[in-house]
């Protein structure tokens, strides 16, 4: 198999792209969107489905966390509501992932992508033991980027900006994998102010001024963080519903991949 630390440089090894963000941030939308992009750049990818509560998912997944795990049955058998319900089908997949990883080793060799969709409660994935079980056994495998989802439009405001902004710090420090914040939907709100707070942290604190009426030195501080953050991420604005910024998108993965994963 293909593993991070044997791997010749010509043997083709695919690039899995973990898709996480807020509920809402418009993740299916963006994997809809990437999935046939790649197809028409003539880049298949693989779809990994492990969002066990999703209703209908608007493309072919090869394989789907739904087709062995029935998330109301979950509820029913185990008493749960809708979240524990959802953990405890991550969990009862994860049990399982060795089988799914081989799937994919099948096929490695004829992929130039492997894309994946998560709950859509972010913290389900990225808190949990089988989220990190998940994403530490696909790293260890291939080379993995997260793209961060960010609803551009309901992060407009500074001090949202700076709260996701501090989860994204977060997750980058926890899982230390190359990630790309991806700033969606900017067919309704550009992303043109989240460039500007990111590369110039005093206009950043001269909004969050404006908006709250005082600078506390905790924000003061938090925005200094920040500011560190930035320099280790790549970022790029697109429209999952539109398209654009696609082309962005696949050089910023391309740009984290290779920056991480040197032996690639
Ligand atoms: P969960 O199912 O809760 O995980 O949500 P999700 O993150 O998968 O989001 P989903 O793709 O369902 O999108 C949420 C809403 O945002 C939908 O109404 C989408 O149509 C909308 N949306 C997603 N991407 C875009 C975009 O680029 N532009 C606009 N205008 N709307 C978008």
């Amino acid at each position: 198999g293909a593993t991070a630390g044997g791997t010749t440089k010509d043997a083709k090894v695919p690039t899995v792209i973990l898709t996480i963000g807020m509920a809402g941030s418009g993740k299916t939308t963006f994997l809809q969107r990437l999935n046939s992009h790649l197809r028409t750049q003539k880049h298949v990818p693989y779809v990994l489905n492990l969002d066990p509560a999703v209703n209908k998912l608007p493309f072919g997944a090869n394989i789907d966390i739904r087709d062995t795990i029935d998330y109301k049955q979950v509820m029913k058998d185990y008493t749960l509501g809708p979240n524990g319900a959802i953990l405890t089908s991550l969990n009862l997949f994860t049990t399982k992932f060795d089988q799914v990883l081989e799937f994919v080793d099948k096929r490695a060799a004829e992929l130039d992508y492997v894309i994946v969709d998560t709950p859509g409660q972010i913290e389900i994935f990225t808190w949990s033991a089988s989220g990190a079980i998940i994403t530490d056994s696909l790293a260890a495998t291939y080379p993995t980027v997260l793209a961060y989802i960010i609803d551009t439009p309901r992060t407009a405001g500074p001090a949202t900006f700076m709260s996701n902004m501090l989860y994204a710090c977060s997750i980058l420090y926890k899982t230390k994998l190359p990630f790309i914040l991806v700033f969606n939907k900017t067919d309704v709100t550009p992303h043109d102010f989240a460039v500007e707070w990111m590369s110039d942290f005093e206009a950043f604190q001269r909004a969050l001024m404006q908006d709250t009426s005082y600078m506390s030195s905790l924000m003061n501080s938090m925005s200094l963080v920040l500011d560190e953050f930035y320099e280790n991420l790549n970022y790029c604005g697109l429209s999952a519903v539109t398209g654009a910024g696609f082309d962005d998108f696949m050089a910023q993965v391309a740009k984290a991949r290779d920056e991480y994963y040197a032996e690639y």
